[in-house]
């Protein structure tokens, strides 16, 4: 055997006979993400607390062998056993985990009027997490082999970095999830890699169960604050989860990526 690797094929497939779990699966940037993992080959569990938005999703894919569906609340313990149960019954394994549900909108109540209910429940997405995490781990680390590792993404945001006004209990959970991803890659490492995206602006009107669908609105202005020319879609968010699940980044743990179109890196002057 030679020391340095012949040239070799990128997988056309990356994500064949892997099985991934999608929370928040049924709508929005995490019905981009099951998406791009069926377009990679894998199979996908979406996990949604809306049953019409994840039926949608199997009638309009049509692909009941590597598609399924199951009602969940992910800031629930026994919703998120009954979850795995599912999953490992109908595919038999589980190689990923991406923890995407949550409340989408940042704003909240100021804070010196916020009750602690409101605050508990804009910190699900932190909640599900962890829960969804905690009971995935085992069929994760079983998937390991010498080739490829279990995966977990969690979905931040950019306003785990930069922030508006009225904002701060969105902020703490996605803050809360980037540092969660580094504390679990350190403990499962090197079985389970954990990463996190933060999405910048994603529009996700196109992407919603049928009754609530209709085309984004927006603006030139709105476009061109991106150093790419146009606000981001689901599947852009899409197609970073099927690297980072995928044994392509197997040396990658730990990190947080965002995907802006660059909007954080642009330097505003008034
Ligand atoms: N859209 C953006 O611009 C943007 C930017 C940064 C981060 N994010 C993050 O992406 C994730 C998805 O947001 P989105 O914009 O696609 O929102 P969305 O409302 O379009 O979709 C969220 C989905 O999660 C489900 N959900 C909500 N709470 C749940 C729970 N407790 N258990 C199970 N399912 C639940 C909803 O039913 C819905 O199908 C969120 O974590 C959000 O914070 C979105």
């Amino acid at each position: 055997m030679p020391l340095t690797p012949a040239i070799a094929d990128w997988p056309a497939l990356p994500l064949r006979d892997r099985v991934v779990v999608v929370t928040g699966g049924a709508q929005g940037v995490g019905r981009g993400i099951a998406q791009a993992v069926l377009g990679a080959g894998g199979s996908v569990m979406i996990a949604d607390l809306d049953a019409d938005a994840g039926k949608a999703c199997l009638k309009e894919w049509a692909l009941p062998g590597r598609a399924a569906f199951q009602r969940t609340d992910v800031a629930r313990e026994r919703s998120v056993q009954a979850l795995i149960n599912a999953t490992l019954k109908r595919f038999g394994r589980l190689d990923g985990l991406v923890n995407n549900a949550g409340i989408a909108s940042a704003h909240g109540t100021p804070l010196d009027a916020m009750t602690l209910n409101e605050w508990q429940r804009r910190l699900s997405s932190l909640h599900g997490a962890f829960l969804c995490s905690k009971h995935a781990l085992p069929a994760l680390r079983a998937s390991s082999t010498d080739t490829q590792t279990g995966a977990i993404i969690n979905i931040a945001s950019t306003r785990a970095w930069q922030s508006e006004a009225d904002s701060e209990a969105y902020a703490a959970a996605k803050g809360g999830l980037v540092a969660f991803t580094h504390a679990l890659a350190i403990s499962e490492g090197p079985q389970v890699r954990v990463n996190s995206i933060s999405p910048g602006w994603i529009t996700t009107e196109a992407w919603q169960a049928p009754a609530r669908r209709r085309a984004p609105k927006l603006s030139r202005r709105d476009h061109a604050q991106h150093a790419v020319g146009r606000v981001g879609q689901p599947d852009d968010i899409g197609a970073l989860a099927v690297f980072l699940l995928s044994s392509l980044s197997g040396f990658i743990t730990g990190q947080d990526h965002i995907v802006d179109g660059g909007m954080t890196r642009t330097m505003l002057y008034t």
